[in-house]
């Protein structure tokens, strides 16, 4: 057997059994391979085998990987919501990233690696960030994810997929179904609440569903895909204009939808424009049609314009 044979045949370990661990863990099951899930509490939704393991604990992560004896480690955990945790203002809790990639890396050094990163290691950029732009983190969030890149890409073989905003359509999934509360999710039960929604006009994201992204996840695994990639959607929305979108879809007067300023809003820890695109040309077919190429961003929405304006001002 060839060492790639048996990277397909071992386990794949991912870590986070959230919106995006759930979604990875059962596309990779679908596309045939071995997944074995791990998180401190049993969500009780997954459809795969399921094992403790808290990732800043070097004795678990030590007897997880030895019990799973993993040929893939997938690094999907929390922390990952920087306005939940008071804009990330304490560095305690985002420690997590780098030290599970380190006590990971030393536990099952064999392993591939592949982290799930995010946009928030870019600051305030003008346009979706392809790979080749360099790393300016604007939170702690971002600083702690960037540290955990640094780490794993040192690994033989690494991925790091850095992705845009993940939500889910409708209700399914978000508070009372175990899983967080997505942004559109957000919007629907204030709006069903007969609240008022206030959304900043200038924080742009470019996102992804949970699904799109198991089927990116399972297609580059397929494929053996290394170094890093960029995963945003195709579609480039600020919050503000995707609020009116699920306000009108949903039957609500877009009038209770409010355009605020990004500063004043609980979005203020995040970067301006977290929209990112893909300036690779290697990647299977299948994920071109799922997410956003640098060839292809050009910039409809006028969110440069109007960023540059209100910069100005
Ligand atoms: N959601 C997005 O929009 C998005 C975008 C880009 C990147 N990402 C990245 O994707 C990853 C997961 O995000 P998510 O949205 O899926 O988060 P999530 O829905 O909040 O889920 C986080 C998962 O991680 C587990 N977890 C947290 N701390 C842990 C620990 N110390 N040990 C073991 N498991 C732990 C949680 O379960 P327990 O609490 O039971 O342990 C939960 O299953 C994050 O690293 C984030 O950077 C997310």
């Amino acid at each position: 057997m060839v060492d790639s044979d048996r990277a397909f045949l071992d386990p794949v370990l991912v870590l986070g059994s959230g919106i995006v661990g759930s979604a990875v863990s059962e596309h990779l099951t679908a596309s045939g391979r071995r997944v074995v899930a791990a998180s401190r509490r049993n969500p009780g939704y997954l459809t795969v085998p399921w094992v403790r393991c808290d990732v800043s604990d070097a004795d678990n992560v030590s007897s997880v990987s030895s019990s799973v004896g993993a040929g893939t480690v997938v690094f999907a955990h929390g922390p990952s919501d920087p306005d939940g945790l008071g804009g990330g203002k304490a560095i305690g809790p985002w420690r997590v990233h780098p030290l599970a990639a380190r006590l990971f890396s030393r536990a099952v050094p064999a392993a591939r690696m592949v982290l799930i990163s995010t946009d928030n290691v870019f600051s305030d950029a003008a346009a979706p960030v392809p790979e080749s732009a360099r790393p300016v983190p604007r939170n702690l969030y971002g600083r702690c994810k960037r540290l955990a890149e640094l780490h794993i890409e040192q690994t033989v073989g690494a991925l790091i997929v850095r992705v845009s905003l993940v939500y889910q359509h409708g209700t399914a999934g978000g508070a009372g179904h175990g899983l967080r509360e997505t942004f559109p999710q957000y919007c629907q039960r204030m709006l069903a609440e007969g609240n008022r929604l206030e959304l900043p006009w200038d924080q742009w994201t470019t996102p992804v569903t949970a699904m799109d992204l198991g089927v990116v996840m399972a297609e580059l695994l397929r494929q053996g895909t290394s170094g890093l990639v960029h995963v945003g959607g195709t579609r480039m929305l600020s919050r503000y204009r995707w609020g009116v979108e699920i306000a009108e879809a949903n039957g609500y007067c877009a009038g209770r939808v409010t355009a605020v300023a990004r500063q004043a809003s609980r979005w203020a820890s995040r970067p301006a424009m977290s929209c990112l695109c893909t300036e690779r040309s290697d990647l299977p077919e299948a994920v071109y049609r799922l997410i956003g190429r640098s060839d292809r961003c050009a910039d409809r929405s006028g969110a440069r314009t109007q960023l540059q304006a209100a910069a100005g001002h």
